[in-house]
């Protein structure tokens, strides 16, 4: 049950994904600024701002050291100017107190300012292929609709929607495992007018069979 949920959403990643640059990178520095970025701005309006501001502060030492004008003008476009300061922030704790080397426990990666239990999360999954469950947006819609049911239904707590996204994770795929559950949530499990026709986990999902069993459109219970 749990490795068919594993094995279909795996496939549909691999030939579904969308290309994006951080995907591409190991380096846990490029990896912290995109998921500030991504925190709340939308993939499209982030892509050239990431390339642009990597180009500006290629290491975390530039970005340490620049003038902190310098940073908020990179950041223009992407909103909340204040994750720009905490991220530059983030990056002199980094270097004075670790080496310059961003760390690599969600512990750690927590105390900085600005990273919160999700940006850390990402951090140790996506720069470290550690195999850690945090929720994002999209991560605790998709896991709610396929654990616990339609969105009007669904009361679960963090902890419980924490529970299940920790359960599902292949173990030793974390980093294919939670981008793919991101991308399931932007390209198809969407808030509204879910894509559930074309869904690789729809047989699996609850929210899908209380809406089959409803006889009802799945936007319309959800
Ligand atoms: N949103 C936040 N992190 C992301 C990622 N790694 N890929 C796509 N969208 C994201």
């Amino acid at each position: 049950m749990i490795d068919a949920i594993r094995a279909d959403l795996l496939q549909w990643f691999t030939n579904d994904a969308r290309d994006l640059p951080w995907r591409r990178t190991r380096d846990p520095y490029a990896i912290m600024v995109a998921e500030v970025m991504l925190q709340q701005t939308q993939v499209d309006r982030v892509i050239p701002k990431y390339q642009a501001f990597l180009a500006a502060f290629p290491t975390i030492e530039a970005l340490a050291a620049a003038p902190t004008a310098e940073v908020i003008r990179l950041w223009a476009g992407l909103g909340y100017n204040r994750r720009a300061v905490n991220l530059q922030r983030a990056a002199q704790a980094i270097v004075t107190r670790h080496g310059g080397r961003v760390p690599d426990s969600v512990a750690a990666l927590r105390a900085l300012p600005g990273i919160g239990p999700y940006t850390a999360g990402a951090i140790a999954c996506f720069a470290f292929e550690q195999d850690v469950a945090f929720l994002d947006t999209n991560i605790r819609r998709v896991v709610r609709r396929l654990c616990v049911g339609p969105d009007h239904a669904a009361a679960a707590t963090e902890a419980e929607l924490l529970a299940h996204a920790e359960a599902l994770i292949p173990p030793g795929q974390g980093w294919v495992w939670n981008q793919a559950i991101m991308e399931l949530g932007a390209l198809i499990c969407t808030a509204t007018n879910p894509a559930c026709w074309r869904c690789p986990l729809r047989r699996h999902c609850r929210a899908y069979a209380a809406a089959v069993a409803a006889d009802t459109a799945l936007a319309e219970t959800m």
